[in-house]
C-alpha cells in the first residue's frame, strides 16, 4: 500500500494517524465528487489523488472499514447506520456529521482532499462550509459526474472492491490482472454487500431525492463543474482536467 496515502486518520479516526504527510502540498486540491451511486466517483477519486497528491476521503469507506474491523455493535449509531446502508438508504445526518468532527484534521490536510460521498444532504454541506470557513479555506471545484440510469446499472453490477486498499475494479471494464485479486496489494476482491439490485434502486432513488440538490447549492456559488462520465475512466479522467480548468 502506499504510505503517502494511507488515510489511517480518515479511515479509523482518532487515535489513528497517518504514516506520512502529503508529498505535493502546492499543488494540493480541496474538491468534492457528487453523482449517482456507480457513476465513478471513487475511481476518479483515485486519479485526482494520484495527479493532485491530496487525499481520496470517502465516507462510505469509513461505514466499510468500521464493520471490516468489527466495530458493527460497537455504538447504537454506528449499528444503525450500517443496517441503513446495507439497505441502500442514506446514514443519517446525525451519524455523519459526528463521524466528520471526529476528522477534522484531515479536512485541514495541507495537502488538501478529494471528498467523495459527503456532503450528501444541504445539511451536511452547511456544516463542511462553516468548517472551512473557521479553517480559513475553500473549496476549488464541485465535480458532477453525470451518466444515464442504465450504464450505472451496468458499472455496479460488474464492480468488485478490495476490502483493504479500497481499490475498485469492475469485472469488464476494468478487471484486475489476476481474477478476483487486489492489483495492488494481492487482497482477495469482494462484491459490495449494498450493491444487491434491492439496495442499488434505494440508493439511486436517495441521491436524486437528498443529494441532487446539492447541485443547486453549488452552482449559486460558482463552484460546480459538470463532467460526462461516459467513456472510458482515462477519458472521463482527461474531462475532469480539461472542465477544471484554472479552478483552484
Ligand atoms: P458510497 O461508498 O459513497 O457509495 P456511492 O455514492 O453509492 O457510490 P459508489 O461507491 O457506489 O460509486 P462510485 O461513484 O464511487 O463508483 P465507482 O468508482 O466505485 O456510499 C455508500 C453508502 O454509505 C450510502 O448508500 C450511504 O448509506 C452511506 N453514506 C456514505 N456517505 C454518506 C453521507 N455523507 N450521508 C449519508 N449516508 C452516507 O465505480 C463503479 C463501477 O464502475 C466500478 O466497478 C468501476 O470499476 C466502474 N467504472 C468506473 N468508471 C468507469 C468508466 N469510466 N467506464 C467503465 N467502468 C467504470
Amino acid at each position: 500500500m502506499n504510505l503517502q496515502h494511507d488515510r489511517s486518520a480518515w479511515l479509523h479516526g482518532p487515535p489513528s494517524v497517518c504514516q506520512a504527510q502529503p508529498v505535493h502540498p502546492r499543488q494540493c486540491r480541496r474538491l468534492v465528487l457528487l453523482g449517482a451511486p456507480g457513476v465513478g466517483k471513487g475511481t476518479q477519486a483515485a486519479f485526482l489523488s494520484a495527479t493532485f497528491g491530496s487525499c481520496h476521503l470517502s465516507t462510505g469507506d469509513v461505514f466499510r472499514t468500521a464493520r471490516q474491523c468489527g466495530r458493527e455493535n460497537s455504538s447504537p449509531a454506528l449499528k444503525d447506520a450500517l443496517t441503513r446502508m446495507n439497505r441502500g438508504e442514506l446514514v443519517t445526518d446525525e451519524t455523519v456529521l459526528e463521524i466528520i468532527r471526529e476528522r477534522t484534521t484531515c479536512l485541514a490536510c495541507r495537502g488538501g482532499f478529494v471528498l467523495d460521498g459527503f456532503p450528501r444532504t444541504v445539511p451536511q454541506a452547511d456544516v463542511l462550509d462553516a468548517h472551512l470557513g473557521y479553517e480559513g479555506m475553500v473549496l476549488d471545484a464541485i465535480i458532477s459526474y453525470e451518466l444515464p440510469l442504465p450504464e450505472l446499472v451496468i458499472r455496479i453490477g460488474g464492480r468488485r472492491t478490495c476490502p483493504v486498499c479500497k481499490a475498485v475494479y469492475h469485472v469488464d471494464s476494468r478487471p484486475p490482472r489476476t481474477p478476483g485479486a487486489c492489483d495492488t496489494c494481492g487482497s482477495k476482491l469482494i462484491v459490495r454487500e449494498d450493491d444487491q439490485p434491492d439496495a442499488v434502486l434505494v440508493r439511486q432513488e436517495a441521491y436524486q431525492r437528498n443529494t441532487a440538490p446539492l447541485l443547486e447549492y453549488y452552482a449559486k456559488r460558482k463552484l460546480l463543474v459538470h463532467v460526462d462520465a461516459q467513456g472510458t475512466p482515462e477519458e472521463v479522467f482527461a474531462r475532469t482536467i480539461t472542465a477544471l480548468g484554472d479552478k483552484r
